[in-house]
């Protein structure tokens, strides 16, 4: 089943099988004569066409009225989420140049869980015990990466792992967590429809009235606005094993971010203030990354152990991968997520609980000191 109905379908005759195919996750119109797609995490460009700038303009007209917007000259781009939870975004001449851009994230039916991330190299097993435990123990969680490393997906996988009988809110632009649990509120945000007379209704909006409908954990989808300061106040005031997506390039930037985006509002917290409590509110950091080869990998799992004399994040790695080797033929990159040989501040907590998951586990393997040895 396609997001898009019969009638759109048609003027998107050119990208149909594109649609349909469930390995491709992203399709890239750059102008009516470019057409990429990405599989298997790679790029690729096709030989699809539309006949001219005319026929695409079309195909993206039918869409934004199918959300009930309008793309033209006053409304020159659009960022779309369909029902599914798939994403279009549009941009169109003079803003762009080569002719109507289109960016279309192909939601996917198959729902990843631990498994499939370790299946897929992008976890170890130990490692996902080990968040899993994380996720168990009501940890805060904040998970970092670049555009399309994998972000949502982890925290996705995150959120299935919620102990049953919590109560759960999510909050998020689109649909796109699909958290399967017993006891879980999906709160989606709104933008502004000056037409129907309908104001915006923003994550933060949300957030405030999440807080009023007894959640015992709360998960933001991304937050990427002033958001994060409620995000930070939800985490610092009981709601442990909450969790959020924040775009960074390292786990200390994320942190960074963060304070960043709870510093944008109409706060009126000093800076030192809200490193602080961001400090204090976040306790792991999983890094996504998508690496060259197209592969996306859980780059780092790290504790955030509070501020140093000099007032900066104190973030550990728990585990990191390594690259192995690069098969020159393929590009394809080899590698593991591995212990860092640092026992988190909280191993008590895991073995008061008498969870599986042994001191060792947190060894790093001999061949990454041999290869540190031989670099
Ligand atoms: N571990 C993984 N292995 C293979 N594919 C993955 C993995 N994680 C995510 N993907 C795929 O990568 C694409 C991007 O994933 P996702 O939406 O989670 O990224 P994101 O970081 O949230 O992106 P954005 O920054 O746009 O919000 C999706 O098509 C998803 O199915
Ligand atoms: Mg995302």
């Amino acid at each position: 089943m396609s997001v898009f109905n019969e009638a759109i379908r048609n003027f998107l005759s050119p990208i149909n099988q594109f649609l349909d195919d469930e390995k491709i996750t992203e399709i890239m119109i750059n102008g009516p004569k470019d057409i990429f797609i990405e599989k298997d995490g790679v790029l690729i460009k096709t030989p699809a066409k539309f006949h001219d700038e005319d026929d695409l303009r079309s195909a993206v007209r039918a869409i934004a009225q199918s959300v009930g917007r309008i793309i033209d000259n006053e409304h020159p781009y659009l960022d779309a989420y369909m029902t599914d939870g798939s994403r279009v975004a549009v941009i169109i001449p003079p803003l762009a140049k080569a002719g109507t851009i289109v960016t279309i994230r192909k939601f996917s039916a198959k729902k990843l869980g631990l498994k499939d991330l370790i299946d897929k190299g992008s976890l170890s097993k130990e490692a996902a015990r080990f968040l899993d435990i994380c996720v168990y123990l009501g940890k805060n969680i904040l998970v970092s990466g670049g555009t399309g490393s994998g972000k949502t997906t982890m925290l996705n996988v995150l959120g299935q792992r919620i102990p049953a009988g919590q109560r759960l809110i999510t909050i998020e632009d689109s649909l796109e967590l699909q958290i399967d649990a017993n006891h879980v509120v999906n709160l989606v945000s709104r933008k502004a429809d000056p037409g129907k007379n309908l104001e915006a209704i923003t994550i933060r909006n949300l957030v405030h009235s999440a807080m009023r409908m007894r959640p015992d954990r709360l998960v933001v989808g991304e937050v990427r606005g002033d958001e994060a300061l409620d995000l930070v106040q939800v985490m610092n005031t009981g709601h442990h094993g909450s969790m959020g997506t924040i775009h960074a390039n390292n786990p200390k930037d994320a942190c960074i971010r963060l304070e960043m985006l709870c510093l944008l509002g109409d706060t009126k917290i000093p800076a030192e203030l809200m490193r602080l409590m961001i400090s204090s509110a976040v306790q792991v950091i999983v890094h996504c990354e998508r690496l060259p080869d197209g592969s996306r990998r859980t780059l780092a799992i790290c504790e955030l152990l509070g501020l140093d004399a000099l007032k900066n994040y104190v973030v550990k790695d728990i585990f990191r991968f390594v690259q192995k080797n690069k098969d020159t033929q393929t590009g394809k990159i080899e590698g593991e997520i591995v212990p860092c040989d640092y026992v988190p501040s909280f191993f008590e907590e895991i073995r008061v609980n008498k969870l599986p998951f042994p001191k060792e586990n947190f060894q790093g393997p001999s061949w990454v000191t041999a290869l540190k040895k031989s670099a």
